[in-house]
């Protein structure tokens, strides 16, 4: 196993190209999306080329909600992204509500069809949240300590986890005022229908716990309706009123990515 830093390929420092706000760990503030999925993308791809590298497999976390839908597509697509190795691949699910995955509001679902189906990754690295099942943090939580548990101490955790940020201020399905914040001893958590945000069905999702503890957390977040709440987050908004206000990678990178409204420029 190599120790990660004589052959790393390493990411250049982003400098927001647009005025944005001073959130914790580094922003990429860019005028058009496309900027942005071709940053995301290149980060995605660094990370993963460079975690098979060094553990042989590469741990992924993927939100749903709108925004990434049509980055998950160009990663598809676009022939620069050729070498993401989807075969080494797990794909995990940041946060799932209880829905069948055939409705257009399950996250596993859509990401499914549009990465699941369409990306090399082997059926058995692929690790779909059972929101619609009782207990399903629980078995969530087991899968994730088993799929990482072989790795040596301090590497078992997520790679890259993907993002959204709700109006709200809510990450995964964390919500503003939600116990399941302070689940400290919790990889991931059942969590009741939120009266912030659609749809109003019940969830699950990974915990700060399991998102903080991740190599790198990329937190994509476009729209005029967001720019209040990241205003907060400079502010210093505690995670209990904007939840998102909470990442902090204890041993891993915190990167934003802003489109101009977000950044209170529409
Ligand atoms: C979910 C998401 C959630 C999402 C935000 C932003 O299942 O609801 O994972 O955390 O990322 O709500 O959603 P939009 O991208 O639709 O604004």
């Amino acid at each position: 196993m190599s120790d990660g830093t004589d052959d790393e390929i390493r990411l250049v420092e982003p400098e927001p190209d647009i005025p944005a706000p001073a959130l914790p760990g580094s922003v990429v503030a860019r005028r058009t999306v496309d900027e942005l999925h071709d940053a995301i993308a290149a980060d995605l791809m660094v990370q993963a080329l460079n975690c098979v590298r060094e553990f042989g497999d590469f741990h992924l976390a993927l939100s749903g909600g709108r925004t990434p839908f049509p980055l998950y597509e160009l990663l598809m697509y676009d022939p620069r992204y050729r070498a993401i190795p989807w075969r080494r691949t797990h794909l995990w699910i940041v946060d799932e509500r209880a829905v069948p995955f055939d409705s257009p509001d399950s996250n596993f679902g859509r990401i499914k069809e549009v990465i699941g189906d369409h990306s090399d990754i082997p059926p058995q690295q692929v690790h779909p949240m059972l929101a619609a099942l009782p207990e399903c943090a629980d078995r969530y939580e087991r899968e994730l300590r088993e799929a990482l548990g072989w790795r040596p101490k301090g590497h078992d955790r997520l790679d890259f986890v993907l993002l959204g940020m709700g109006a709200d201020g809510h990450t995964a399905s964390l919500f503003p005022g939600s116990p399941a914040l302070a689940a400290a001893d919790r990889l991931a958590v059942d969590v009741p229908a939120p009266t912030t945000a659609k749809p109003a069905v019940p969830r699950c999702t990974l915990t700060l716990r399991t998102l903080n503890a991740s190599r790198f957390v990329a937190a994509f977040v476009m729209g005029a309706d967001k720019a209040p709440a990241l205003a907060r987050i400079a502010a210093g908004a505690a995670p209990s009123e904007v939840p998102a206000a909470g990442l902090r990678p204890a041993a891993g990178e915190l990167r934003w990515y802003l489109d101009p409204a977000a950044c209170g420029q529409a």
